[in-house]
C-alpha cells in the first residue's frame, strides 16, 4: 500500500461459527436469562427441520419462549414498534432472530428499541438509541444481507413512503451464530439473490473510501469465496461445502462493509427496492456490472488495481502475467455478467421492469453514506447517467 499505513477501529459482534451451531443455541441465549421471544420467518418454520428440536431444547433448558413467525417480507416501523412494546411488557430478557435479513432487521430493530423511548420512525430521523437494547441473538438462514454482523436494521416507513434505516452500536448482536446447516433451507432463486448481495457488498467495500487494512483483507477473501461457492450452492442447494463457503464468504463480507462501508450500487439499491418492491439482491446484480464500469472510467489507480485483483481471482489459472490491470478489471466485469446470465438474472434495469421515466424519482432519493464512499465522484448528472447507461 501507498504512504501511511491508514489507522482503523474495528466493530464486530460475537461470532459462532459451525454445522449444527443450532444445537449452541438454548446455552447461548440461557446467557442472557430465561425469558425469550423469537422472531423468525414461515419459511424457516415450514423448511428448515431443525425447528422442532430447537424449540424442545429451549423449553426443556426451561425457557420460556414468544414465538413470532411472520411472512419473509421487509420489516416496518409499526411492526418493530409492537415487538419492542411487547417485548417490554413481558419484560423479554433476549431476542432470538432467526432467518434472512428481513426477520433479523425486525429483531435486531425491536431489541434495541424495548428499552429505549419512542417510535423506530424517530430513530429513523437519526436519534441515538440512548440505551444498550436487549441482548439480541442473530442466526442467518440465508448467506448474504450480513444483518447478523450489522449495526443498522432497515426499515420501511409506511406513512412516508421510504425505507430508512435506524442505527447505533446499542443494537449489534450480542452473538452472531453461524450455522450452514440452516441456509439449506434456501431455493435457488434466494440463494443467488442473496449471494449477490454479498458478492457486492464485499466489492463495494474493498474499493470504498473508507476501506481500511482489515477490511480489505476481508473483502477479499469474502470475494473469493463467494465466487468459489455461489454457482454449486445455486445449482445444489445440498452441497454442504458449497453453502459453508458462501456462509463464510457472506460472513467476510458484511464484518468488511460494516467497517469500510458501500458504494453506488447500494445507493441506488434502498430507492429501487423501496419505490419498485424488488428483491435487494436481484437489484444488486443487475446494477454492479454497471457501477464497476463507471468507477473504472474513473481512471483512479487503487479502483484499476483492486478491481485487476478481481479479475485475476475470477480467471484464475487463465490469467496471463502479461494482462494490464485495466484488462483484467474488465474481465472482472464481464465475468460478473456471466455469472448473473447462468443464473438467468438481469443485468440491466430494464430487465428489472424499470423506465427511463423512473430514473428522476430514483436519483432524487439516492444518498447517504453509500454514495459518499464510492470510489469516483458522483452528482445528479453522472447518477442519470449511470442509471440510464443501466437501462
Ligand atoms: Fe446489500
Amino acid at each position: 500500500m501507498d504512504g501511511e499505513f491508514k489507522p482503523f477501529t474495528f466493530r464486530s459482534p460475537r461470532i459462532v461459527f459451525k454445522r449444527n451451531a443450532w444445537k449452541d443455541l438454548p446455552r447461548i441465549c440461557g446467557e442472557f436469562g430465561k425469558q425469550g421471544m423469537l422472531v423468525t420467518g414461515t419459511t424457516v418454520m415450514a423448511k428448515s427441520g431443525v425447528y422442532p428440536a430447537l424449540m424442545g431444547d429451549l423449553k426443556a433448558q426451561g425457557m420460556v419462549v414468544r414465538e413470532i413467525v411472520r411472512e419473509g417480507r421487509e420489516p416496518t416501523v409499526r411492526e418493530v414498534d409492537s415487538i419492542a412494546s411487547a417485548a417490554r411488557a413481558e419484560c423479554v430478557d433476549w431476542i432470538l432472530g432467526i432467518g434472512g435479513g428481513s426477520a433479523l432487521d425486525l429483531a435486531k430493530a425491536a431489541a434495541g428499541l424495548a428499552r429505549n423511548e419512542g417510535s423506530a420512525g424517530v430513530y429513523q430521523e437519526g436519534k441515538d438509541l440512548a440505551k444498550e437494547g436487549i441482548p439480541f441473538v442473530a442466526v442467518p438462514t440465508t448467506a448474504g444481507t450480513g444483518s447478523e454482523i450489522t449495526n443498522n436494521a432497515v426499515l420501511i416507513n409506511e406513512q412516508r413512503r421510504v425505507k430508512l434505516s435506524i442505527r447505533g452500536d446499542k443494537m449489534l448482536a450480542r452473538a452472531a451464530v453461524l450455522d450452514p446447516v440452516l441456509t439449506r433451507s434456501m431455493n435457488p432463486q434466494v440463494t443467488s439473490h442473496t449471494g449477490l448481495d454479498a458478492l457486492t457488498q464485499a466489492i463495494e467495500a474493498y474499493v470504498s473510501k473508507a476501506a481500511n487494512p482489515l477490511s480489505d483483507l476481508l473483502a477479499e477473501k469474502a470475494i473469493e469465496a463467494i465466487w468459489g461457492s455461489l454457482y454449486g450452492a445455486f445449482t445444489n442447494g445440498n452441497d454442504l461445502n458449497a453453502r459453508e463457503q458462501m456462509l463464510y464468504g457472506s460472513l467476510l463480507s458484511a464484518l468488511a462493509f460494516s467497517n469500510a462501508k458501500l458504494g453506488a450500487v447500494h445507493g441506488f439499491a434502498h430507492p429501487i427496492g423501496a419505490l419498485h418492491d424488488i428483491p435487494h439482491g436481484l437489484v444488486c446484480g443487475a446494477l454492479l456490472p454497471h457501477v464497476m464500469r463507471f468507477n473504472l472510467a474513473g481512471n483512479i489507480h487503487e479502483v484499476t488495481r483492486k478491481y485487476g485483483w478481481i479479475g485475476r481471482k475470477m480467471i484464475g489459472k487463465g490469467a496471463r502475467e502479461s494482462l494490464s490491470d485495466a484488462d483484467l478489471a474488465s474481465t472482472a466485469i464481464n465475468s460478473i455478467i456471466d455469472l448473473l446470465e447462468s443464473m438467468r438474472l438481469p443485468t440491466r434495469l430494464a430487465g428489472l421492469g424499470l423506465k427511463p421515466a423512473d430514473i428522476p424519482a430514483i436519483v432524487e432519493q439516492t444518498k447517504g453514506s453509500s454514495l459518499q464512499n464510492n470510489p469516483r465522484e458522483t452528482s445528479k448528472d453522472s447518477l442519470e447517467k449511470l442509471l440510464r447507461d443501466s437501462l
